[in-house]
């Protein structure tokens, strides 16, 4: 077992006994739904930096795999919308962290009339060896944990939510990514790297790592400000800002011509004629917004066609699309 495997878990071990609210931070608003209270203690252990809770990836009573579960938060609001014993399966290889989110998701049951504590069945397991049958769940998720993997066991932690998730199904993450070089005494600094401040790496490389493991969609849904490794306070020459990032991967079968990775582009035709067809499969009518994929947007712009508008990325795609 790598060292740095050993000092995460450490970590994690302190935060589960001792609930440390700036360890991470959350950028995006904590979903705040009809009936739903989130105790206390899950909102003081909310060890992520996003949200992986989406409800549009939830409908139809989905199986959902949740891999390092933390303080219990997003299990909980899983929960909310698969409301049966075991559909929500949330792993952990920290005993003092699962005995935690157990008693967290205790405290939510005497809070919320419509939770049972069965419907989130918790297991000791490594997202590196997840004890799941293949295609096997609808939609899984991580948040903050797999930054801190460097790349072998990263690659590892994808194809092991590939092979459990169902074709079709849901692979949502919310990490830190950096898109500076990040200074290697910080990158190989074990603890840095377990709070999640040293093992980010660029969002393209990222989301590379999820297309070569076979996800043909990507969406990105969210990339904001996230924290700042300063000179005064870090070993570092320069500021490095790190981002958070909310990121959908798709287990649609791969397109012949290279994965579908929306970023928030938009393309509008601007012309008169009754419809543009780009004779790829994408038709226009005058002014209608339509969402496209990085490769669709590519392909427009490349016609040099002034009657296209083509928006560059926004980085919070939000549904809809091309492809
Ligand atoms: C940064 S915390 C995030 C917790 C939770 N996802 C949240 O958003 O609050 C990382 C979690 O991953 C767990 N963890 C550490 N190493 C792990 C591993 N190899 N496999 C799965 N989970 C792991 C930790 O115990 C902890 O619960």
């Amino acid at each position: 077992m790598s060292a740095y495997l050993e000092t995460t878990k450490d970590v994690y071990r302190e935060a589960a006994l001792t609930p440390d609210e700036g360890l991470c931070c959350t950028t995006t608003p904590i979903w705040q739904l009809p009936d739903l209270d989130i105790p206390n203690i899950m909102l003081e252990m909310n060890y992520g930096c996003g949200s992986t809770t989406h409800p549009r990836d939830l409908i139809n009573d989905p199986t959902i795999l949740y891999v390092g579960v933390g303080g219990g938060m997003e299990v909980l609001q899983f929960s909310y919308f698969s409301r049966r014993p075991g559909a929500v399966i949330g792993i952990d290889p920290v005993d003092e962290m699962r005995e935690a989110c157990s008693q967290n998701l205790a405290i939510a049951e005497q809070q919320n009339a419509w939770f049972k504590k069965d419907f989130v069945d918790i297991r000791a397991g490594d997202a590196l060896d997840l004890p799941i049958e293949d295609n096997s769940v609808d939609v899984a998720a991580q948040n903050c944990l797999f930054n801190i993997f460097d790349g072998e066991h990263l690659d590892k932690a994808i194809t092991e939510m590939y092979r459990v998730i169902k074709p079709y199904g849901r692979l949502v993450l919310s990490d830190p990514i950096c898109e500076q070089v990040m200074p290697e005494n910080l990158r190989v600094d074990e603890r840095l790297r377990a709070l999640c401040l040293s093992g980010a790496i660029p969002m393209q490389d990222y989301i590379k790592r999820l297309t070569d493991a076979g996800f043909g969609t990507i969406e990105v849904r969210a990339k904001r400000p996230y924290r700042v490794l300063d000179t005064a306070h870090y070993e570092t020459d320069e500021n490095i800002l790190i981002e958070s990032v909310e990121i959908c991967a798709i287990k649609d079968p791969m397109p012949a011509d290279g994965p579908c990775v929306f970023t928030g582009r938009t393309a509008i035709y601007l012309g008169n004629e009754e419809i543009f067809d780009d004779g790829n499969g994408h038709t226009m009518t005058y002014n209608q917004p339509i969402a496209v994929c990085d490769k669709t947007a590519g392909n427009l712009q490349a016609l040099n066609n002034p009657e296209l508008y083509i928006s560059e990325s926004n980085n919070f795609y939000d549904g809809g699309g091309c492809c």
